[in-house]
């Protein structure tokens, strides 16, 4: 088999990645070493923190070095397989690369049921985005039944699933997105409460509007202003959630901080940051409460799906400018 597109770093970005960033050639399928298997991939999953790791620092992974095979989440099956735990045929999902056929350490993917939901919900909602809202929101933020959730990234793959699980444990939530067809989206299809459109409205005058007595939790997807704007409405031990800051991954000057950081003093609150790994031991107790969950129709999932591995590039920068709606993939012909 030679027929295996891979796209490579092969530039670091400075601002938002440029096609000259990544070589996209065909190259022979790799034979998979002692406890490694081959995936046919299925579908690439485009994440923002794929943004951070071409950067070339320290971080909770090391970053993609120059020429290697662009690092991502993937779903798909079991083509060759050298190592005990995989049998030809199985479906995994797991940390690879953005290729048509990737050959790496077996470890890095878990087995999946396609018989529970269709692959792109596994690597979406029901995978990694969906754990990281689960334990964001119920570990991290602690988040209690009746409390008062605000969440930025309100419509994507994080935020769809806090709003929802948030409203599942009896919470009001207000949700945070860019434009009137994203906020619609909240209210109407995932049930929030009042959803703000932040490029049309000032998002500090709408939270106090909406919620006087202020939020609980703050579970924050995107930094910068809108993060400060949620911490003018601290209630005594809110908890903020330091998800992501999507604002400012292409920054090339960082902003500075949250000016108003002295309200956790005020309020007796913390803000907490996580990475969704830390709770990997428990990604199977998520995954069944949010079938079961799913299951009761009680909730909704999309998938915003894109076709053509040559186009990672152009695909993976609609993250950044909110041209995604819902979770974004790459379908792998
Ligand atoms: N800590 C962890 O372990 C972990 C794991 C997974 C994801 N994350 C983080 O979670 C966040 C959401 O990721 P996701 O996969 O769910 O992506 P997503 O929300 O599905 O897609 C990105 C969205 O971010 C919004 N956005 C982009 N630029 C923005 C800006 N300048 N200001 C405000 N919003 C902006 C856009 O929505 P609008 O159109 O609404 O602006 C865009 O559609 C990211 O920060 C990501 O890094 C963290």
């Amino acid at each position: 088999m030679t027929d295996n597109v891979v796209v490579r770093l092969v530039k670091r970005p400075s601002g938002m990645v440029t096609p000259d960033c990544f070589s996209i050639q065909a190259e022979p399928v790799g034979e998979p070493g002692e406890g490694e298997i081959t995936v046919k991939v299925a579908f690439v999953s485009l994440d923002p923190a794929m943004r951070g790791w071409m950067t070339d620092r320290k971080s909770y992974i090391p970053p993609i070095g120059l020429g290697e095979v662009m690092r991502a989440g993937i779903v798909g099956e079991v083509v060759k397989s050298n190592a005990a735990q995989f049998a030809v045929g199985d479906f995994v999902s797991g940390w690879g690369g953005a290729a048509q056929y990737f050959t790496g350490a077996a470890m890095m993917f878990t087995r999946v049921d396609p018989s529970l939901a269709p692959l792109e919900r596994l690597i979406g909602g029901l995978g990694m985005p969906g754990l990281t809202a689960y334990f964001g929101l119920l570990e991290v933020g602690a988040m209690q039944p009746g409390e008062t959730v605000v969440v930025s990234g309100a419509s994507g793959a994080v935020g769809a699933m806090v709003g929802q699980i948030a409203k599942i444990k009896g919470g009001t939530v207000i949700g945070i997105a860019g434009g009137p067809e994203k906020c619609a989206y909240c209210v109407d299809t995932l049930g929030y409460d009042a959803c703000i459109d932040y490029k049309s409205e000032n998002v500090s005058a709408r939270l106090a509007a909406l919620i006087p007595n202020g939020l609980d939790v703050y579970f924050d997807n995107v930094g910068g202003e809108i993060l400060e704007a949620c911490m003018n409405h601290l209630r005594m031990k809110a908890r903020v959630v330091i998800c992501g800051a999507i604002s400012v991954y292409n920054a090339t000057d960082l902003p500075p901080g949250p000016r108003n950081y002295l309200n956790l003093l005020v309020q007796s609150a913390r803000m907490e940051g996580f990475v969704v790994t830390t709770y990997a031991a428990r990604a199977g107790e998520a995954v069944q409460t949010m079938a079961g969950w799913m299951n009761e129709g009680k909730l909704q999932f999309k998938e915003d799906v894109q076709t053509g591995i040559e186009r990672f590039p152009e695909v993976f920068n609609m993250l950044f400018t909110g041209e995604n709606f819902g979770k974004l993939l790459l379908k792998v012909d």
